[in-house]
């Protein structure tokens, strides 16, 4: 399938997005799979080389945002979740900066309707809709679309030194691909309000704390960790990981009862895989289970 068709396979009809993807499918082949990216840098590491790590790489490690390093990461993400040798994706930038945000120097010229017509951030928010676990691995800034996209992730581990805000406010504009929303679901109204109100930073003890992110570590050590938390995902089924992934998600998304609901017909689902059998079986025969993904 060509990148314009898996675009509209993934997001619908959206002219804007498609046609981006379809510009992204001119870059250059470095390997059978993954294309030679401007702005971003891909790997298989692990001991199984099932974890794909998506470093973002612009303007020495402050990472601004735009159309182009978007589409980039998008291509990358779902690359990766359609390849069958990985199991679990990680987003991370530099020392420095997770992504620092969007660029003000291209907003600064914008107007309402060139917003409104190019859908101005509609391919901001598509990672989110990931099938495999996506875990941000956050040093440095995450500011403005930088903090948005690492509320994408499904985890976010973090370097000690992170500072997460939404400072839109201080530019005379709100946050717009996701940041109202993610950040009052995962922390409450008073610690979103704040954050948004007033632009101010987050560091990574008060984000921890507040349970925008799992844990944090030494900025050095960071990626090793996550990369150890991807392998731990990774030993499981891939298969239940993506239900697991599905219900947990649905509960940002429906009332109690409806994701109660969810949960279970998922849950009896897995009895019809083959996973969960073998798993269930290698439990009760004392080893390691062998997963076959289905
Ligand atoms: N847009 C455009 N240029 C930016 C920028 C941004 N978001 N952030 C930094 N820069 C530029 C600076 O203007 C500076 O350029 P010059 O060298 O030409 O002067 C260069 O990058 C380096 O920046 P600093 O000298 O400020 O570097 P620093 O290490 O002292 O500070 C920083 C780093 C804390 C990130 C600071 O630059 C800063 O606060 N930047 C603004 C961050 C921001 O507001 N992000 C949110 C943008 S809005 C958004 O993201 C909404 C959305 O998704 C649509």
């Amino acid at each position: 399938m060509s990148i314009a068709n898996a675009g509209r396979v993934l997001f619908g009809r959206t002219p804007k997005l498609t046609r981006n993807l379809a510009q992204i499918s001119s870059l250059k082949f470095y390997s059978s799979q993954m294309p030679k990216y401007e702005f971003v840098k891909t790997e298989k590491v692990g001991e199984n080389q099932n974890i794909a790590v998506i470093t973002l790489d612009r303007m020495k490690g402050l990472n601004l945002l735009n159309n182009t390093v978007i589409n980039e990461v998008n291509d990358a993400v779902f690359k990766f979740d359609k390849d069958d040798s990985v199991s679990v994706l990680i987003l991370t930038g530099s020392e420095k900066a997770f992504a620092a945000g969007a660029d003000v120097k291209d907003m600064q010229v914008m107007d309402y309707s060139q917003a409104v017509k190019e859908e101005f951030l509609e391919s901001w928010t598509a990672i989110s809709k990931t099938r495999k676990p996506l875990i941000g691995a956050v040093n440095g800034y995450a500011l403005g679309g930088g903090c948005e996209l690492a509320l994408m992730c499904d985890i976010i581990y973090a370097g000690e030194k992170a500072q997460f805000a939404q400072p839109e406010i201080t530019i005379g504009t709100m946050p717009g691909a996701g940041g109202t929303q993610r950040l009052t679901r995962n922390m409450g109204l008073s610690k979103a309000m704040e954050m948004v109100l007033t632009g101010n930073y987050m560091n990574a003890v008060e984000a921890e704390k507040a349970g925008l992110v799992s844990k944090i570590f030494p900025p050095d050590q960071l990626l090793a960790e996550t990369i150890k938390l991807a392998e731990k995902i990774a030993s499981h089924s891939p298969l239940i990981i993506s239900m697991a992934k599905k219900s947990v998600h649905i509960a940002y998304e429906t009332t109690l009862k409806q994701g109660l609901q969810f949960e279970r017909t998922s849950f009896y689902g897995t009895f019809a895989t083959a996973d969960r059998k073998e798993g269930m079986t290698a439990f009760v025969e004392k080893r390691a289970p062998k997963y076959i993904n289905e």
